[in-house]
């Protein structure tokens, strides 16, 4: 009995089968490192610690283990299970699981043979771009326990009108850059700005709800893919137009220079330009001291349109965002759920199929702040005051941005602000 035990032990042993053989570093776990961690782990990224070898995988294992299966990374806010998304930065439970099995076979290098190949990267993400814009004069990112949020104008001077398929950035210093837009301005506010700062761009934590912010033309995040928008779809880019960069560098423990590059690609043949529908409340008042304040706002359609993604918005306050859709027939869909919003991670969230919103659709918002000393990002809500709605980073906002197609005019290019 005992040695037929032994026996089939044994058997299962050598026949190595996945389910009972311990993963390794070389087999499994680098893998999964690369594909889902190293953009940001790694020493130029803006991860604390590099994670693209074996003795600094090694050296965490504990901590990513415990990280991923508390779903803390990677850095990924909305809840599973309302909504799904093209630009999803989440891991399968099977990889979880991998990584905490990992670790508690004491982190196995494995051999050595099976280890992946090295990821080429690429310059731009889309191949050749079709426009290359750069901030012109390099912008000093000073040593700070906070964020800084700033904004550079960049001419086009591009012969007629067009509409962007893509955008991909190159961060100058890749370690600070978290979270980069484009705006289109045709108002000449941005330069105006520009002229009245004398360092390089100006500062666009005071300015977080202007004309140009209204006008988005592609976004990147650290660590994320936004996919191309698919044939026949484009932001407007009007002729004359400047680019604004809106570049979030979060915290840095030195003082370092930033001049980052942004490259446009175009749609050639565009039958629908993405509007952008601004779901606000105003009103908000979020009491000294209350934590757990909610609010809301809605927006109705008064066409049929297709979504396409989200963006909740709110300042340090907000903890967490719900977007619901209630169609006509009475039906409710989940556009998305941040349960626990950051501030740093702007993400738009951008559908994994495109969501038929029929006209009289309503779309819900609702807004959770917490403004106590429970809240660790209140640092400059000192002493605790109401906040209210304004475009300074110190007020608060609601607002969640839902990008759509109106499929009852085409080519219906945005009007002019
Ligand atoms: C988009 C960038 C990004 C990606 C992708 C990412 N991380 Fe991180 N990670 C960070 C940042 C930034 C921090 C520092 C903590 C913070 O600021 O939230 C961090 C912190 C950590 C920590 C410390 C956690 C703690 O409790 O302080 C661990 C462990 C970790 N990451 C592991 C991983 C693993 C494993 C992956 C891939 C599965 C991953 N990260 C993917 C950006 C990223």
């Amino acid at each position: 009995m005992v040695l037929s035990v032994l026996f089939s032990s044994r058997l299962a042993l050598m026949a190595g089968t996945p389910a009972d053989r311990s993963p390794t570093y070389a087999e499994q776990v680098s893998r999964i490192l690369q594909e889902h961690c190293v953009a940001c782990h790694q020493p130029a990224g803006v991860g604390p610690f590099s994670l693209t070898n074996y003795p600094e995988a090694k050296a965490f294992a504990r901590e990513i283990r415990l990280a991923t299966q508390s779903r803390k990374e990677p850095p990924w806010f909305a809840l599973p299970g309302y909504g799904e998304f093209r630009n999803q930065r989440q891991l399968t439970v099977e990889e979880i699981k991998t990584l905490g099995a990992w670790f508690d076979a004491g982190s196995p290098m494995g051999n050595q043979k099976d280890l992946p190949q090295e990821h080429k990267q690429s310059m731009w993400a889309y191949g050749p771009p079709d426009a290359i814009l750069a901030v012109t004069e390099p912008y000093t990112v000073a040593a700070s326990v906070g964020e800084d949020i700033r904004c550079f104008v960049m001419p086009t001077n591009l012969p007629g009108p067009k509409a962007i398929r893509a955008m991909d950035v190159r961060p100058g210093d890749p370690s600070v850059v978290y979270h980069v837009r484009a705006f289109a301005d045709v108002t000449g506010l941005a330069r105006r700005l520009d002229v009245q700062d004398r360092k390089s761009g100006f500062d666009c934590s005071l300015n977080m709800g202007s004309l140009f912010t209204q006008r988005l033309l592609g976004e990147w995040e650290a660590g994320m893919t936004f996919p191309p928008l698919t044939d026949g779809i484009g932001r407007y880019l009007p002729k004359g137009a400047d680019v604004v960069l809106e570049i979030h560098y979060h915290q840095t423990y030195k003082t370092t220079s930033d001049r980052t590059k942004v490259a446009l690609y175009f749609q050639p043949h565009v039958q629908q330009y993405v509007k952008t529908a601004a779901i606000v409340n105003r009103t908000i008042r979020v009491p000294a001291g209350r934590a757990g304040y909610r609010a809301t706002a809605e927006w109705v359609s008064t066409g049929d349109i297709v979504a396409i993604g989200v963006s909740p918005h709110m300042h340090r306050l907000g903890t967490a965002m719900r977007i619901k859709a209630s169609l006509p027939g009475g039906q409710m869909r989940d556009l998305v759920w941040v349960n626990r919003y950051d501030f740093r991670w702007q993400t738009s969230y951008m559908f994994k199929e495109p969501i038929p919103l029929a006209k009289g659709t309503i779309i819900r918002v609702e807004a959770f702040y917490d403004n106590s000393e429970q809240n660790l990002n209140l640092s400059p809500h000192h002493p605790l005051h109401e906040s209210r709605w304004g475009n300074n980073l110190k007020d608060e906002m609601l607002a969640a941005f839902v990008e759509y197609v109106d499929l009852k005019s085409p080519r219906n290019v945005p009007a002019q602000q």
